[in-house]
């Protein structure tokens, strides 16, 4: 176990608007071997596009050092993202790192499953990796393969999805992004598959971050109206939230086939609670998933800063949020640029 910092904060830190510093989202790569249509469409992730040499990601040293600081300033929850975080070479030597700040509660990753093999996820397991989320968008074949734009067929992912499982990586969390006339008719069909299963499939609407997906409100299809579609088979009962600030808003079948969720960013969004660090894979903090610009930690980080100096620096930076971008959606222009989900991850 690594001992807290000397200068770790009982109460932890809070922003502007009262919110603590809980969790921390850390993006190890803004590669991906998918090119979704809604995240990294073809015509801008190209051959010519210029992804992050490696020189300039964080190594898993300055991730975890990071990482302990961000502990003390009161993170209980980190998630591993991307891009495709499996696309990290020795990403298990990182959850190690991890899994061994004494303090943090839950340590999981967000995957497309692709790279998943029973093995990785057995070494993932016993590296400290508590749990796992998997993105799926269909469970059709070839919406599937066409969401994906890489013609990546779906079954490998499904049985990635039970090979987790059996390697211990539970609950298991099913991320489906809804987009209107592109796999809204697979809303039930995915229901359907992970009924029954201890899988907790969570349908999530289609948001407007970066500029690289062409969004418009026509798009969303509602949390109120998959709730419905889903009910309309299988009838849904309300649930309390596992947590304040949950972003998944919890459904159960009235018949005990297990649960789903729904995350509704756009219609019904959840500012007031956010409590979500996000640090890019070169080191950048940014306080907000629609932030345009983000605090260089590398920087502070190779320049010899001392554990005090970055702690300050995490301290300030969420000292001064203020971002509900969420909440004031209406207000901005579309043109504000921002940065992209596959750079910050989901
Ligand atoms: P659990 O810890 O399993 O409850 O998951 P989570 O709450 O961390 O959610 P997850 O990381 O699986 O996020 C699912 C989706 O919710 C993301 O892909 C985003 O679309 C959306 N989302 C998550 N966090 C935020 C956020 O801070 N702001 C907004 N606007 N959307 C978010
Ligand atoms: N809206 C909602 N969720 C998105 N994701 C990526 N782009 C969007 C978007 N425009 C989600 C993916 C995945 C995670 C990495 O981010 O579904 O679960
Ligand atoms: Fe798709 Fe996730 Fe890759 Fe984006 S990061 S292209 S959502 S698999
Ligand atoms: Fe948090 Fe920004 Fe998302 Fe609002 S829009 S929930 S402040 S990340």
């Amino acid at each position: 176990m690594i001992a807290l910092p000397a200068h770790a904060v009982e109460e932890g830190s809070r922003d502007r608007f009262g919110r603590p510093l809980h969790d921390l989202r850390i993006s190890v790569t803004d590669r991906c071997n998918f090119r979704c249509t809604y995240c990294m469409p073809k015509e801008l992730f190209g051959a010519n596009y210029r992804f992050m040499p490696r020189g300039e990601l964080l190594s898993f040293e300055e991730i975890a050092r990071l990482a302990g600081i961000f502990v003390s300033h009161g993170v209980r929850k980190i998630r591993l993202t991307g891009g495709e975080p499996l696309l990290r070479q020795g990403l298990e030597d990182l959850v190690g790192m991890l899994s061994a700040l004494e303090g943090l509660e839950d340590l999981t990753l967000t995957t497309n499953g692709s790279l998943l093999t029973p093995m990785r996820a057995r070494r993932l397991h016993a590296a400290g990796l508590d749990r796992l989320t998997v993105s799926l968008d269909a469970v059709d074949d070839t919406v599937f393969a066409s969401m994906n734009d890489v013609g990546f067929p779906v079954e490998p992912v499904l049985r990635s999805i039970e090979e987790a499982g059996r390697a211990g990586l539970n609950p298991i969390k099913i991320n489906m992004v809804v987009k209107r006339g592109v796999n809204d008719h697979e809303i039930v069909p995915m229901a359907e598959r992970f009924r029954g299963s201890e899988h907790i499939v969570r349908f999530i609407e289609y948001m407007d971050v970066g500029n690289a997906n062409g969004w418009r409100m026509d798009d969303v299809v509602s949390a109120r109206e998959i709730v419905e579609r889903v009910g309309r088979s299988y009838p849904l009962k309300a649930m309390e939230p596992n947590y304040r600030g949950e972003v998944a808003r919890r459904w159960r079948y009235a018949d005990g086939a297990g649960e789903i969720g729904v995350i509704a960013s756009v219609t019904q969004p959840f500012c007031g609670a956010c409590t979500r660090a996000r640090l890019s894979a070169e080191g950048k903090l940014y306080t907000c998933l629609f932030a345009n610009a983000g605090f260089d930690m590398r920087e502070l980080v190779r320049s010899g800063a001392s554990d005090e100096a970055l702690s300050a620096a995490i301290g300030s930076v969420w000292g001064r949020r203020d971002d509900r971008y969420s909440e004031v959606r209406s207000g901005n222009t579309p043109s504000r640029p921002r940065i992209e989900m596959s750079y910050i991850g989901g």
